[in-house]
């Protein structure tokens, strides 16, 4: 055959497949999210999350030194409370002296260049694990009070150093009140990074499993958005861009490459995507059946978020990935 074109010849070597290489997943895209709990000295595996735990502060610390090293330049912290903390009207969310804003607060004092971003949603401190309030009579979750608190939860965050509030609730009207109690608390450079098209997924379990947090009562889907749903990504893209969000994020990310596409194509924002928990649980149980090459799964995976235009990705490989690169 005379063939004048032949898309193999630029796969022929090793050298020239990377000089053509199109995207690459780098330590400083990731962001490691990770788990606290109380008291000292303790580690407490999470059972669907293979090599994931919940941390105690002091072990925190080192994970994030850790990830530091490695050039991973940024974390996002879930609190995973006793269930006797955890109440209806979610008081504990507010209690500057209690695990979460403790944290928060010792961690930057720690390490001021982290950049450090929160969780903000009532689930790890309702006792009904929904991430907003919960109406007794009829069971509906209560949008408007629900966001004066996230507002309230996110200036206290913003107050122990955070860089980056990360509303994961999918309230309306969220990032703009959380904007602007910000702005009137003096904290104008604090960052958001909105959950702009959360979907109501099944792929949450595992984080569920970490933090105790199951709704008692139905599910997520009056808030959370219908796995169905593509161009409804832009409608909450817009609302978020109008209200004033700093970092737009799609989640979850793999079965929902589109939506990230989607939005790297219609804004000038950073795209984030959360690589969730069931992923990262589908490609570990996968490895530990011998059924994938767990390693090189992981790493396709994140490169398929950077293909898709995502700027950040979150998860739970970050350190995984980051040392893959670093060797
Ligand atoms: C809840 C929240 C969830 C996750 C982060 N924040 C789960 C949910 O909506 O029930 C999921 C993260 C993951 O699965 O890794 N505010």
């Amino acid at each position: 055959m005379i063939l004048n074109k032949r898309t193999r010849r630029l796969r022929t070597s090793e050298g020239i497949r990377a000089m053509v290489s199109e995207n690459a997943v780098t330590a400083k895209d990731l962001l490691a999210p990770l788990f606290i709990i109380e008291g000292n000295n303790k580690k407490v595996p999470i059972l669907s999350m293979p090599g994931q735990s919940r941390f105690t502060l002091d072990l925190i610390f080192k994970e994030v030194e850790e990830l530091l090293t490695l050039g991973v330049p940024s974390i996002c912290l879930f609190p995973a409370l006793p269930e006797e903390k955890k109440n209806t009207q979610c008081t504990e969310a507010l209690n500057e002296k209690g695990l979460y804003l403790t944290a928060l607060r010792e961690i930057k004092k720690r390490f001021p260049e982290l950049i450090l971003m929160t969780d903000v949603a009532l689930d790890p401190y309702s006792s009904d694990g929904h991430d907003g309030f919960v109406d007794p009579v009829s069971g509906e979750i209560v949008n408007d009070t629900t966001v004066e608190m996230l507002a309230k939860m996110s200036v206290l965050q913003a107050a122990q150093g955070a860089d980056i509030i990360g509303p994961s609730d999918m309230m309306d009207g969220r990032v703009g009140a959380i904007r602007g109690a910000l702005e009137k608390s003096g904290f104008s450079n604090t960052m958001i990074m909105s959950y702009t098209a959360k979907y109501a997924s099944s792929f949450y379990g595992p984080f569920r499993e970490a933090l105790d947090s199951t709704p008692k009562k139905g599910d997520k889907k009056t808030y959370q958005m219908n796995p169905t749903n593509g161009r409804e990504a832009l409608r909450e893209l817009r609302l978020d861009e109008e209200e004033g969000v700093d970092i737009v994020m799609v989640k979850p990310g793999l079965p929902y490459l589109d939506i990230v596409k989607t939005l790297r194509d219609n804004t000038h924002l950073p795209v984030a995507v959360y690589n969730v928990s069931g992923e990262y649980a589908m490609i570990k149980a996968a490895a530990q059946l011998g059924w994938l090459d767990g390693t090189k799964a992981m790493a396709e995976m994140l490169t398929s978020f950077k293909r898709a235009g995502a700027d950040i990705i979150l998860t739970y490989f970050a350190k995984e990935m980051a040392q893959l690169l670093r060797d």
